[in-house]
């Protein structure tokens, strides 16, 4: 085994963010960069001698290559086995099904997920844990105590491994299996999902759907799980095709960035149901005809309606939201009386609840949506599981979203980013605000009193770490709420993001439309921060 330990020196920007490390790709071309950034997550690791790895991300710009030199550090760290997908694709929540399937040690997953990708784009790279899940907060901050003090790297010298076509092959004393990406996973969802149902659904002529991969990694898992399998009808998976610039479009399942789909779901004679999934396959957003669902409200519709579904047949044991999420999933727990937390935003505070059994359904304002069957979101399972709901209650997507309020409630809610806006003035904005906040306490605005104004912190109920700095909160008396947070997941310069949410009980208010019922808080949340004056935007980059 030609084995090389090159010198190399720390990169001082390597503190991965909310999901794993995200930089323009030219930052990762850079001689060393990855290498170190590697280097330091197998020196955080300890026993994985010998032991399996997964690697595979979402196909975009600069994939192909970062796998071939994962594979050769891995060789070179000493790795047993690796199982890589196949062109070097794995979906996030399929890598997450593969890591727990094989009992691997971990994974590498290379993805920047929602964001655009081409040689001008972004890349990432992500390390996941035995659980399947992403790296909790301590393995990712040893990861890059660990980037600051690297001295050299591993690497062996081997010619690239062949990844078009599934086989077995070594790499020095590591084996390499080439696998078919899909396989694990479909297999997973046909034992989470009642398959024939939904093939009696598309079967009844009566069905349509159309599913916006966006050309990103979905497009191989849609195709074969819907198409192939239930039976939908052949060009029901549109943009299908992974591409490594997602067609120069921006693979964020919204409703800005996917409005080819948006636009077909409000054609007159649109299909009865629509949904599209992100660069690496764990976000979900849901559509019926003329309709769009907030992904809160599927959160909540979905664990209203777990029963109807075989792998949730016996109920919940619990349900999780991240904190700015809406609470309409609350009041689905209180009803089913299972208990209902909290979280910081991430997915990664969810996995300690679900190993420990606390949870079973948990998401994310942000299009987020996943269960206890892997742990990480996942997009294809949170379509399936609504194609579950409506091969079951034969009803519309409104119709069941139009129930769904009439009985708990509705939350109206929505999101406001400004995008790319200047690092330092967002920061003070956000400085300048958290000083407020303990004054804000008791005060009045129009027809809202405030509660609480703090900046949330959490206590993770397993393992009692606590994550503070997760967002400033203002709560309003009968459950509103306005909340800014800076991302965590952004490349260029400060994305700042407001959520606000109000709860509207009688059915009469139900039929508002959604800016406008939250027009009052905007407006005090611009009067509490002055959004506008500090950032120089006169309106967000993208309202969902
Ligand atoms: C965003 C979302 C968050 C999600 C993350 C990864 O993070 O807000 O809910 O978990 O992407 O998909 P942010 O940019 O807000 O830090
Ligand atoms: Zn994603």
């Amino acid at each position: 085994m030609d084995v090389r330990t090159l010198s190399s020196s720390p990169f001082h920007d390597q503190r991965p963010g909310t999901s794993g490390l995200r930089k323009k790709v030219s930052v990762f071309q850079q001689p060393r960069y990855l290498e170190n950034f590697v280097q330091a997550i197998f020196a955080t690791l300890s026993d994985y001698q010998g032991g399996t790895l997964v690697l595979g991300g979402d196909g975009r710009y600069y994939n192909r290559e970062a796998i071939q030199i994962i594979l050769k550090m891995a060789a070179a760290n000493g790795v047993g086995r690796v199982l890589v997908g196949q062109n070097g694709i794995l979906s996030t929540p399929a890598a997450s099904c593969v890591i727990r399937k094989h009992q691997a040690f971990g994974g590498i997953i290379l993805s920047a997920s929602h964001n655009p990708g081409g040689p001008e784009g972004d890349f990432g790279v992500k390390y996941n844990v035995s659980n399947g899940g992403p790296a909790p907060e301590k393995v990712t901050e040893a990861i890059y105590r660990r980037s600051g003090e690297i001295k050299s790297y591993r690497i062996l010298n081997a010619a690239d491994i062949p990844l078009d076509r599934r086989g077995q092959h070594t790499m020095g004393g590591m084996a390499v299996d080439v696998i078919d990406p899909v396989a694990d996973y479909a297999q997973l969802m046909e034992a989470l999902f009642d398959f024939d149902r939904i093939h009696a659904l598309f079967n009844s002529g009566l069905f349509h759907m159309r599913f916006d991969a966006m050309h990103a990694v979905t497009g191989p898992y849609a195709t074969a799980i819907l198409e192939d399998r239930l039976g939908a009808l052949p060009g029901t998976v549109m943009r299908g095709t992974p591409l490594e610039d997602f067609g120069g479009g921006h693979p964020d399942p919204n409703l800005t960035y996917a409005d080819e789909l948006v636009a077909i779901m409000n054609r007159p004679s649109a299909p009865d149901f629509g949904a599209a999934s992100d660069g690496d396959g764990d976000r979900n957003m849901i559509l019926g005809s003329h309709f769009f669902v907030t992904p809160s409200d599927s959160l909540a519709i979905l664990a209203a309606n777990a029963t109807l579904v075989p792998g949730y047949i016996d109920g919940l044991a619990g349900v999780a939201r991240s904190m700015p999420t809406s609470a309409a999933v609350d009041r689905v727990a209180a009803k089913l009386g299972i208990p209902c937390f909290e979280t910081p935003t991430g997915w990664k505070y969810f996995g300690n609840l679900m190993d420990a059994g606390k949870v079973t359904l948990c998401g994310e304002e942000s299009f987020g949506t996943g269960s206890n069957h892997v742990r990480e979101k996942d997009g294809l399972w949170a379509v399936l599981f609504w194609l579950n709901i409506l091969a079951v209650r034969r009803e519309s997507v409104e119709e069941i979203v139009r129930q769904h309020w009439a009985i708990y409630g509705r939350n109206f809610y929505s999101r406001h980013d400004y995008e790319g806006v200047d690092g330092a003035a967002a920061q003070k904005l956000m400085d300048d605000l958290r000083a407020r906040l303990p004054g804000l306490t008791g005060e009045r605005f129009g027809n809202y009193s405030v509660t609480t104004a703090d900046d949330f912190s959490y206590t993770d109920p397993v393992d009692h770490g606590v994550s503070s700095g997760q967002g400033l909160r203002v709560l309003f008396k009968d459950g509103a709420r306005i909340i800014f947070r800076l991302s965590g997941t952004g490349t260029e310069g400060a994305t700042l993001r407001l959520y606000v949410e109000r709860y509207a009980r009688e059915r009469a208010e139900h039929q508002h439309e959604t800016q406008a019922a939250l027009a009052e808080l905007l407006a005090i949340a611009e009067r509490i921060a002055g959004i506008r004056q500090r950032t120089g935007r006169d309106a967000p980059t993208v309202i969902t």
